[in-house]
């Protein structure tokens, strides 16, 4: 134990609130886990539970009779996103996954990452490749995952910027109601128009397919279809730039590995997989206990917030020998990640190749990339966690 966690009040951590920089999560996760498979914690200044093994987490995830999925999400994503399947549980759940998510299946994305995301990528380097330096965070990790999404919903490109602005001010729902609110309309009015376009002449875009989609007969409405639209933004984009900017400042750490990297390109896949296991963008997932329950020898009220810790279980040690160690050359294993069970993240295809596909296209147009200024590089964060700047420089030919 180190950083005088022995002093330190454990259950008083915040994991919405405290920073948890860099090394500091993964030493309380530790802590906890050792002593405790269900740890009180705190989550935005109200008592919670944090789940800390492998086993129980996955267990969690599994048994969505006892723990559904939905009810979290009903309380903190549906008032400014609407009713989608994220806020869903069982027959009604899957019925409405099944229709919204055909377009984010492996083979639908390999294809969208041959025709669009690479050149995509490039385009955003374009924009700053000759300065010789950059903050990533500002000009790539959190431009290229949103223009991917518009990409995919056939969203005009010169709409980035203002679709970027109201996706973040919808996720600002807890301390911003009002302006996620505001937004999530102006987000809505503002796709009106080419949803009608796309009725009356479809392309071969998500918005094309969800407006030709039915169920029991009946199609999407404007409503229900600008609904799954705000939550691939808010849920979809967000995870991806944070998860790409823990990467490369992994990879920047690590110069060496930086250049194996370059060298080899078979190495880049176990990169990313690695990055996911070891230093995901959420190290948290709240759920709601909707009912009494008894887990993991603990008992759980109804109404108890309880974090998956998703990140202490990816590093736990009955599962991942040395799981502190970021080590892409070992064996691919299971993670949770992306959760697990019905509500399994369908983006994680596509949040895959973005990430391959940002490291293949900085590795070829940013030669000789290193940190420039460590200020701000370190993940931080015990619900989204990322760096909050990276800036690097490179060689300029
Ligand atoms: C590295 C990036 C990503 C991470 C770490 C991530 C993680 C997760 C996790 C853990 C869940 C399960 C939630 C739960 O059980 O409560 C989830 C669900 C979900 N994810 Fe992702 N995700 C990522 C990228 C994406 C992308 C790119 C999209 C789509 C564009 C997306 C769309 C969704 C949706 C719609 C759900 C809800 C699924 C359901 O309710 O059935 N995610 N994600």
């Amino acid at each position: 134990m180190s950083r005088g966690l022995e002093n330190r009040d454990l259950a008083g951590i915040d994991f919405g609130v405290d920073d948890l920089t860099g090394g500091e999560l993964h030493e309380v996760l530790a802590t906890l886990r050792e002593s405790q498979r269900v740890a009180p914690v705190r989550f935005y200044g109200s008592d919670a539970v944090l789940f800390t093994r492998f086993e129980d987490v996955h267990e969690a995830f599994r048994d969505d009779q006892k723990f559904p999925g939905g009810d979290f999400y009903e309380m903190a994503i549906e008032p400014v996103v609407g009713r989608t399947f994220i806020s869903m549980n069982e027959r009604e759940h899957d019925l409405h996954r099944k229709l919204a998510t055909p377009a984010f299946r492996s083979k639908a994305v390999s294809r969208f990452d041959e025709e669009s995301l690479v050149p995509l990528a490039n385009e955003v380097v374009d924009q700053f490749a000759d300065w010789g330096h950059a903050d990533l965070v500002a000009e790539l990790t959190t431009v290229l995952p949103f223009a991917a999404i518009t990409r995919k919903l056939g969203v005009p490109r010169r709409a980035d910027q203002q679709m970027r602005e109201w996706a973040d001010l919808m996720l600002s729902y807890p301390s911003n109601p009002t302006g996620a609110v505001n937004a999530a309309e102006q987000f809505s009015e503002s796709l009106g128009p080419l949803l009608e376009e796309r009725r009356e002449k479809p392309g071969d875009d998500l918005l094309s397919e969800l407006a030709a989609t039915t169920i029991g007969g009946e199609k999407l409405s404007d409503d229900e279809i600008c609904a799954t639209i705000r939550l691939l933004f808010a849920v979809g984009a967000t995870t991806t730039s944070h998860a790409m900017a823990n990467m490369l400042w992994a990879l920047l750490e690590r110069p060496e590995l930086l250049e194996r990297a370059r060298e080899e390109e078979g190495l880049r896949a176990g990169i990313v997989h690695e990055l996911l296991r070891w230093e995901g963008p959420l190290p948290t997932l709240p759920r709601l206990a909707s009912k009494d329950a008894r887990f993991a020898g603990t008992n759980i009220p109804a109404g108890t917030i309880m974090l998956f810790g998703l990140a202490s279980a990816n590093r736990d040690p009955r599962v991942f020998e040395d799981g502190d160690t970021f080590d892409p050359d070992r064996a691919p294993g299971d993670i949770l990640t992306f959760g697990f069970g019905p509500k399994f993240c369908p983006g994680s295809h596509l949040a895959r190749r973005e990430l391959l596909t940002a490291l293949t296209v900085v590795l070829e147009r940013l030669p000789g990339l290193r940190l420039s200024d460590p200020e701000g590089s370190e993940p931080r964060g015990g619900i989204l966690r990322h760096p909050a700047s990276l800036h690097v420089a490179w060689d300029l030919g």
